[in-house]
């Protein structure tokens, strides 16, 4: 939709908060800190078409991407506050107001994105992850994939766990991750993904983690000389609204931007890896990396060993049942 609110500024019935009174357009801000070329930027541009076409225009949705309205460590209060009534910021950080999401964080934890869809599914993993957003006047509605994490470095290719000793890496806020890399011998670095690309470039960080659309989308592949396709963790996004303005809207625009929402929903699941795939052949086209390298399986089971106390350790913080439900999914 077009960024100019047609309800703003003209003293009409609007409250200013998103909400209409008396048929006037319904504004829906979603802010969101990728590309627009990535899973999660194509989705939300997905999103306004077919919400604007579904409720007939009634509803003006304004996307906003690249981290231009708010960053990572913003955006969850201002949905809590209805400064945009739409978001959907990685799993890790919704853990800052509700530390069960680092369930996605563990290593290794998911073989697939089915696995992972199959537990938002289930009434023990994702029904209680979903439930407890409430108590912070959010409601979440969808869980959209963008896939698994590779890691990045500067200095030398990551091949044995051995390799990550003193490296300095950028993570998203969650105490899983910063876990998982001293659990290697690493630094975590806790920062906004907005700021990733010049720390990289500047040598504030030495690597990092992130899917293969994130790093051909914002270039981390042209500061770094070393890519390691590890698959160790998964990347994925709460798509969270207000729950007083959702639950506030009129029943039949709210049904409509729900069809609009399990269509997009719909697609990101079918889509997300093949357009990382994608990304990997740009990557390589691009030529920028020294090297890239697969971990076989054997080196993927040393990964997993180093990485494993990571478990033990967020037992209580996160939750033995979550935990638990996760491994069973393996089983
Ligand atoms: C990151 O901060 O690395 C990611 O969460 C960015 C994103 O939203 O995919």
């Amino acid at each position: 939709g077009a960024r100019s609110s047609e309800t703003s500024g003209d003293g009409s019935s609007s409250d200013g908060e998103g909400n209409n009174q008396d048929g006037e357009k319904i504004t829906i801000k979603f802010s969101h800190v990728v590309a627009e070329n990535t899973p999660k930027g194509k989705a939300a541009n997905m999103f306004e078409e077919l919400a604007e076409k579904y409720t007939d225009g009634k509803v003006d949705v304004q996307v906003f991407p690249n981290s231009q309205l708010y960053n990572d460590d913003e955006v969850l209060s201002a949905v809590q506050q209805n400064n945009v009534q739409m978001a959907a910021p990685a799993t890790s950080k919704v853990s800052k107001l509700f530390p069960e999401w680092q369930i996605f964080d563990f290593p290794f934890a998911f073989e697939d994105t089915q696995a992972v869809q199959e537990a938002m599914e289930s009434e023990e993993i994702g029904g209680k992850l979903f439930k407890m957003l409430k108590d912070q006047n959010l409601l979440g509605l969808s869980m959209w994939d963008n896939g698994f994490k590779q890691m990045t470095l500067d200095e030398h290719a990551l091949i044995k766990p051995e390799d990550f000793e003193g490296q300095k890496f950028r993570v998203m806020s969650s105490k899983v991750l910063e876990a998982q890399f001293e659990a290697v011998g690493a630094n975590p670095t806790p920062m906004p993904f907005s700021e990733v690309y010049s720390a990289l470039e500047q040598g504030v960080i030495d690597g990092q983690e992130n899917t293969l659309s994130n790093i051909y989308s914002k270039k981390f592949h042209e500061v770094q000389n070393y890519m390691t396709i590890s698959n160790h963790g998964y990347l994925g996004y709460a798509v969270i609204t207000n729950d007083e303005f959702w639950t506030g809207l009129p029943d039949d625009v709210r049904s409509n931007l729900e069809k609009a929402l399990d269509e997009t929903t719909k697609w990101v699941r079918e889509n997300g890896e093949r357009l990382n795939n994608e990304n990997l052949e740009k990557i390589k086209e691009d030529g920028t990396l020294k090297e890239i390298h697969k971990l076989t399986d054997e080196e993927k089971q040393a990964w997993i060993k180093a990485m494993d106390p990571v478990y033990k350790q967020f037992e209580e913080e996160v939750g033995k049942d979550l935990i638990d439900a996760v491994k069973a999914l393996r089983e």
